[in-house]
This record gives C-alpha cells, structure tokens and sequence, in this order.
C-alpha cells in the first residue's frame, strides 16, 4: 500500500516536471510572437499525502490509489499569474490548444465567482506520462488569474479560507466586497494598458 501510494506520488512528480517545461515553451512561444510576455510568475505544488488525506477524509473517503485518482484532482496543481485581464483569456486558450493535453473540467469563476468572491479561470486537465512499458493518464489543476486576484486570493487563504470554524458575516461581506473592488481595478488597468498600446502604435 505505501509503496503504491510513493509509487503514484512519483508519477506525479514527473507529471509536473513535464508540464512545467512544456508551458514554460508555451508562453516563450508566445512571447516570441506578439513581443510581449503576458506573465507575471508561476508556481508550482505538489499535494503532500497529509493534504490528500484530509481532502479524502473531508469528501468521507479512505487514502487509497483509486480514491486519489478518482476524487482528487488537484494533486498537481499550477498557478499562472498574468498582467492583465486579457492575458488571462489569451493562456487560457493557449493551454486549451495545447494537444498534448486535453481539458477535462473548465470553470470560469471570474465570470461567476464563488460566494466569497473568489475569481480565478480554472482548468482542469489530463496528461500522458510515459512509463516503461504503458502510457498513464495524470490530471493537473491549472489556475490562471491576473496578479490583482491572486493578491486577493493569497490574503482570502490567510484571512478565512483555512478556517473550517466561524467566520463573522461582516468579515466575509468585507472579503467579497474587496474581491468587487479587484475587479473593479482589473477592468480599469486593462483600459488604460489598451489605451498606451494604442499611443504606442
Ligand atoms: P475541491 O477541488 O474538491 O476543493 O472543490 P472544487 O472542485 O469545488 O474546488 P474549485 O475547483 O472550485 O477550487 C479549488 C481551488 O480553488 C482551491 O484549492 C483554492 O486554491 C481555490 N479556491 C476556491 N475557492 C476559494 C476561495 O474562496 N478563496 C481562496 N483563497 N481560494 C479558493
Ligand atoms: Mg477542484
């Protein structure tokens, strides 16, 4: 059992290191092509078996291989930070086109954020790996949010979203009208880059 859990634990290690160089060369690519680099930063993370555990454990299931493999698909998981609003969607659809990969769940939460005001574009995806003597299929979550979101995001994680105990009404009214207010600046950032672009050309 251990050895099986090490085992996939591997598999996603290499999984991560594969995709890493992969976006990496997707996004020079396009650098390459529009001279313009729509990325701020990007993390990368590996679930440790604990944070699997309790994730399980929260959906009421035990730690073993199908269990991760059918409930947790976010042992992988990869954060892009953009610069703007539109680099969002512009990474979004590179990654979509990518064929190495196929998306399997996609959520838009920056057009419906979640109730506390959370906004980011989720990608849900699967990977070939080649083993020995198969090809595995590995999924990944990939995050893509402009810096302002995840300034928000980064704090939202400190404030309340580790807490499973109360959270105060006007704490969490607080948070989401912070996330408006984001929004708000993210919409106003992209004008005005559009606006230079354009008196740059
Ligand atoms: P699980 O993947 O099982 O957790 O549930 P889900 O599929 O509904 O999650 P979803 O894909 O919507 O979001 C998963 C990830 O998004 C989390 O691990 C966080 O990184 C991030 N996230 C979602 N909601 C919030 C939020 O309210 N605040 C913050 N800071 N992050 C959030
Ligand atoms: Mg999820």
């Amino acid at each position: 059992m251990d050895k099986e859990i090490n085992n996939i634990l591997l598999k996603y290690d290499y999984a991560l290191e594969i995709l890493k160089v992969e976006i990496s060369y997707l996004i020079k690519e396009y650098e390459l092509k529009h001279n313009y680099n729509p990325v701020e930063h990007i993390k990368t993370r590996i679930k440790t078996i604990d944070s699997i555990t309790n994730k399980l454990n929260k959906k009421g299931y035990e730690l073993n291989l199908e269990n991760i493999q059918k409930y947790i698909h976010d042992v992988i998981g990869i954060r892009i930070i953009c610069s703007f609003l539109s680099d969002v969607y512009d990474i979004v659809n590179l990654i979509k086109n990518f064929k190495h990969i196929i998306v399997v769940e996609e959520k838009n939460y920056i057009i419906n954020p979640k109730n506390s005001g959370y906004t980011s574009y989720h990608l849900i995806i699967k990977m070939p790996i080649y083993l020995n003597n198969s090809i595995e299929h590995i999924e990944a979550e990939i995050q893509i949010r402009t810096v302002a979101m995840d300034f928000w995001a980064s704090l939202d994680h400190k404030i309340q979203y580790k807490f499973s105990s109360f959270i105060p009404e006007e704490v969490k009214k607080e948070m989401y009208n912070y996330a408006v207010d984001i929004k708000n600046l993210d919409c106003k950032m992209l004008e005005l880059n559009k606006m230079m672009t354009k008196y740059k050309e």
